[in-house]
């Protein structure tokens, strides 16, 4: 809270430069770079992820690993285009263990997720969308105070503190992680969240 009060976030700022010299959390040691948010900065809609993966992590951009590909091909189904959108995520540097040369991901904490909402709320102030889509618990989190329930949650519209509608889904590495007999309702509900966004911004 008291990194948080020491200085509020201006539409001006540079954010990439920023994020490089952020030492909020200790996440930043392990990872390669931090991950910026990528769109227009008049995009009417905001998608918020969790936390880079290891293939963001390597090139430096969000949402081009596994989860990335599916969001890509289930948003094109529901009619929404991810060009128009700024893409970013609650945590902006990916958090692992090392096993071998695997990098497994591991969730953030409350307090990573409470020091890097600073940056969220940075990209929010800068883009100010029209409708924020929430994608999993973290950034329901980060954008509501409250990450439990989701999937009660999910297909409805909320809001942030500043009054920004939010709408809440799940996480596509959520539906990766499914067995095959789960899969297709969830990904079929999942899209029917992803064209419920697109039909709010019209
Ligand atoms: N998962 C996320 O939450 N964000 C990414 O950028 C990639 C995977």
């Amino acid at each position: 809270e008291r990194l948080r009060a020491a200085r509020v976030p201006e539409p001006g700022d540079d954010l990439a430069a920023g994020l490089a010299a952020c030492r909020r959390c200790p996440l930043w040691e392990n990872a390669t770079q931090p991950v910026p948010g990528e769109g227009p900065l008049n995009a009417p809609l905001m998608i918020v992820g969790e936390q880079p993966g290891d293939l963001e992590d390597l090139e430096g951009r969000p949402f081009v690993g596994p989860a990335g590909q599916l969001f890509d091909e289930v948003a094109a189904r529901a009619g929404l285009d991810r060009a128009r959108a700024y893409v970013t995520n609650a945590v902006k540097h990916f958090k692992f263990a090392a096993r071998g040369k695997r990098r497994i991901h591991q969730s953030p904490t409350q307090g990573e997720i409470q020091h890097c909402r600073w940056w969220l709320d940075l990209e929010r102030a800068q883009v100010k969308p029209r409708l924020i889509l929430a994608m999993g618990a973290t950034a329901l989190d980060s954008l509501t105070g409250d990450r439990r329930g989701l999937l009660t949650r999910r297909g409805g519209v909320e809001q942030t503190a500043e009054g920004t509608p939010v709408l809440v889904t799940v996480h596509p590495s959520y539906l990766l992680r499914l067995p095959a007999i789960e899969r297709a309702a969830a990904e079929a509900a999942f899209e029917a969240d992803l064209r419920r966004a697109a039909e709010i911004l019209g």
